[in-house]
Order: C-alpha cells, then structure tokens, then sequence
C-alpha cells in the first residue's frame, strides 16, 4: 500500500499542466456503446478509474486501447457480445452505471449491477433509471442488477428530474440519441462535462440543443458514425491545484486551465484573498499578500461552487484569518476530511451538512489516512504548508483521479514523494 509523504514549508513556484477531465472521459467512453463506429479520445487522463472504465467496456466485447502514453483511448463497439456489467467492476467505480443507457439504446436490452453506495454517500441511481423509464425501458430489479429492456428500442420522452443529477443527465442524454423521436430533459445538469460529452455525440453524428442550461433537447437518429474528440480539461484538478499556492505560498501557473471552468471557485478565492490572472497558456495564481481569509462555501451543481472541491477548500481554510461555514448540500458525507485535518491540528465542528473551520496561524504534520478522491489531497494541500511531515496513507484513493501528483507539485518546488509502506 503507497503513501505519499510531504515535508511541509516550501512556497510553490512553476507550471503544473492540467489534464483531460476524469469526470468526463468516464462518460465520454461508454458513448462508445451507441455506434459500431471507432470513438478515440485525445487529452485522457492517465487515472485507475480509466483503466477500470477501459476493463468494463473490453468486458462487453468493445475494443479499448490506449495509446500515447495513455493519453489517446482508441475505443470501438463493434461487436458487442456482453450485455453484462458485472458487479465485481461495477463496485469498483459507481460511473460504470454509464454503460446503462447507451447499451439499452443501442441493443434494447442491458444487464447492469447495481453500484452500491461508497464513503461519501448512499448513491442510488434511481433518477438514471427513472429517466430510463420514462424513454420507454422497461427496467427489472433483481439479485442487485437492473435488468432493462426495450425491444422496440427507446422512444423520445420528456424527463423532469426532482433534483439535478450530473450522472442521470448524462445517462439519458446518451440513450435520447438513438430514441425514435424528440426527448426534452429538464432540470438536467449544467457541468462542463456535460457540455463536452454533449459536443462528443454531436461530432458522432447526434442532433443536440441546450447542453450547459437546465433544459435539453433531443432529436434521436437512427445511428451514430465516426468521431474523435479531445477530452475537455479536469476543472476539479485545475481547482486543486490552484489551491496549492493559496495555501503553501509562491506563484504557479496552471496550463491549459480556463477561467470559465472554475467561475464560482474563483469568486472565493478572490474573497479570500487569493490573485487568479488568466495568461496565454492558462491560469496563473497567488497570494495577493499576507494570509488568507475564511470565506463561507455552500456547495451546488454547476455553475455554484463544485462538491468535488469543498473537501481542498477546507484545507485552506484551516490556516484562513477568522471562521467559515461550509455547508455540503450534494452529499450526504462528504466531511470525512475533516477528522483526519483535526489531527493536523485545525479546529473544525462538524454538525450534519455543515462544517464550521476556525482558522489556526499553522498545522502540524501528522499521520493521516485518505477515505475517499477528494479528501485525500486535501490532506496532501494541508500538508505543504504543515510544520513537519505528514503521511497520507490509502493513496490508492489519490490514484483514481489525479495522474501523477506527486511529479506535478515537485516540479514546482514541493516536498512530496511516494513511500511504500505496510
Ligand atoms: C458526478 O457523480 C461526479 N462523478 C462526482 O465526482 C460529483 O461529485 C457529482 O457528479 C456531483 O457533481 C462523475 O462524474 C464520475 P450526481 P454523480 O448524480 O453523477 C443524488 C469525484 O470526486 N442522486 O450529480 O454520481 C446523489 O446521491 C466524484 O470525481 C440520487 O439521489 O452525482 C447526490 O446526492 C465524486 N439519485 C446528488 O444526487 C440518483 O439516481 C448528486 O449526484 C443519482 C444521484
């Protein structure tokens, strides 16, 4: 089992180059499914959950390659023989779930395990199969999978979701591109990832309008053919990175990072005293002078402050002049983070969905273990500019979607490196 080990203290100066989006490339794959055309996707991410999305499809017969050092998948849906998603991958990595509709849509029938929950929250996937439901699928719950049919193939339908879902959206989405007629999703979710995955289908042929608002529409079409794509750039990476920085000291510049990606972050990096300039490669960031001050965060979908940031936020504000509220209102237990900063030394009262951070002058190193992607390198942020060393344990967390972390923040001067350890 790895850790990643940082000896805190050292201002942070150079270039980190922000990769594709994990969230996106893991819907972006299953699009595979919808067309017996090849799909190759530049600017992929090199991350576990990848190659686990990768394991998945190859197990449905398509053909998934990459290629370039990983950053080019070459993917193909040819002869898909398995309509089986099995748990022992799906448990793995809830996106699977995205196999659902574009298998359904291209075939009209899919076996699909069921994800289970995971460390921050319960995770159901009812609204997928509702909007599933509502393009005329027939779907069965048994023995933990969904078993979903639609011999006649999809029908165009209106979906209304009760609360935004990026997953959902993204599931339907696919399967209204192949329905016989016109499919409206309101309250549909308005993330990048959408809007990419959104441009992706269109290039492969499928009659899109609305992607980035709450309402889109779908015309479907008979198939889709040939496309390739470039992977947009991770938002959530961007963000950690910039926080980097705020937090240890110095100027990095983030390449390829766009300001459109990260608006409400950026609002409250501002308020909390840290500079965002855009430059001709991306992004560049530091301290305005002195320390930092607590902001407040309530986190929503897009285009509010991301959920997948709270975690990297709360480290900054350990050390942050004064008190903030966060308040996580995606999921259910998304402060698992907060426990393992307190042995670090902050001052954090967690009551239910909000999380109350009373800033300290510095934190101690510790030993402290990753529960879950994102908390896990808000311990790694904690720890750049903790007196002392701290030990992140469980990076395999940290795996499944930042490639490489430890070469991007040593590069720019940071004490971080990878120890095996029992
Ligand atoms: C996506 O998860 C991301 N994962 C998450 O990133 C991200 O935190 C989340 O969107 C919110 O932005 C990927 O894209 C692979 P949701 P998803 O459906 O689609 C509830 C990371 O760290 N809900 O928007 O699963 C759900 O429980 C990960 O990279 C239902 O109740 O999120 C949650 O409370 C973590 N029923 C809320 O909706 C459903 O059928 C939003 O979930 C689906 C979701």
């Amino acid at each position: 089992m790895d850790s990643i080990l940082v000896k805190g203290g050292a201002a942070l100066n150079g270039q980190i180059a922000i990769a594709g989006a994990k969230n996106a490339c893991l819907t972006l794959m299953p699009a595979t499914l919808l067309s017996e055309e090849p799909l190759t996707l530049t600017n992929a991410p090199r991350l576990s959950d990848i190659k686990t999305m990768t394991t998945l499809l190859q197990s449905l017969g398509a053909e998934a390659c990459s290629m370039q050092d990983g950053q080019v998948l070459a993917l193909s849906s040819h002869d898909i023989h398995n309509h089986t998603a099995d748990y022992d991958i799906v448990r793995k990595m809830r996106a699977s779930i995205l196999v659902l509709g574009p298998m359904l849509a291209r075939d009209g029938h899919a076996v699909v395990s069921l994800p289970g929950g995971c460390a921050i929250g319960a995770r159901p996937v009812d609204l997928h199969l509702q909007a599933l439901e509502a393009l005329g699928a027939d779907l069965d719950l048994r023995d933990g999978y969904v078993h979903a049919k639609a011999p006649g193939g999809l029908k165009g339908g209106t979906v209304d979701f009760p609360i935004v879902s990026v997953g959902a959206t993204e599931n339907v989405l696919m399967a209204a591109t192949l329905a016989k007629g016109t499919t409206v999703i309101k309250n549909a979710a308005r993330e990048p990832e959408i809007v990419d995955l959104a441009d992706c289908l269109r290039r492969m042929g499928a009659q899109i309008e609305g992607d980035g608002t709450d309402t889109i529409t779908v015309q479907g079409v008979d198939r889709l053919g040939a496309a390739t794509h470039p992977v947009v750039a991770d938002r959530i990476e961007l963000g950690t990175y910039m926080l980097a920085p705020a937090i240890a000291g110095g100027e990095v510049e983030l390449l390829g990072g766009r300001i459109d990606l990260v608006e409400a972050f950026c609002e409250k990096l501002d308020a909390a005293g840290v500079s965002v300039t855009e430059t001709e490669k991306g992004l560049k960031v530091s301290r305005k002078n002195g320390r930092i001050g607590a902001v407040d965060v309530v986190t929503e979908p897009f285009p509010g402050f991301p959920t997948d940031l709270q975690a990297q936020m709360m480290a900054l504000m350990c050390t942050a002049e004064g008190t903030s509220v966060l308040e996580e209102r995606i999921f259910e237990n998304r402060f698992m983070h907060a426990p393992e900063l307190m042995r670090m030394g902050a001052r954090i009262d967690v009551h239910g969905g909000t999380a109350t951070v009373h800033g300290v002058e510095k934190l101690r190193g510790a030993k402290v273990m990753a529960t879950d992607l994102r908390a896990s390198v808000s311990l790694i942020l904690a720890g750049l500019a903790a007196e002392g060393e701290t030990l992140v344990g469980r990076v395999y967390h940290l795996d499944r979607g930042y490639e490489r972390l430890e070469a991007k923040l040593s590069a720019c001067g940071a004490q971080v490196e990878r120890v095996s350890t029992k």
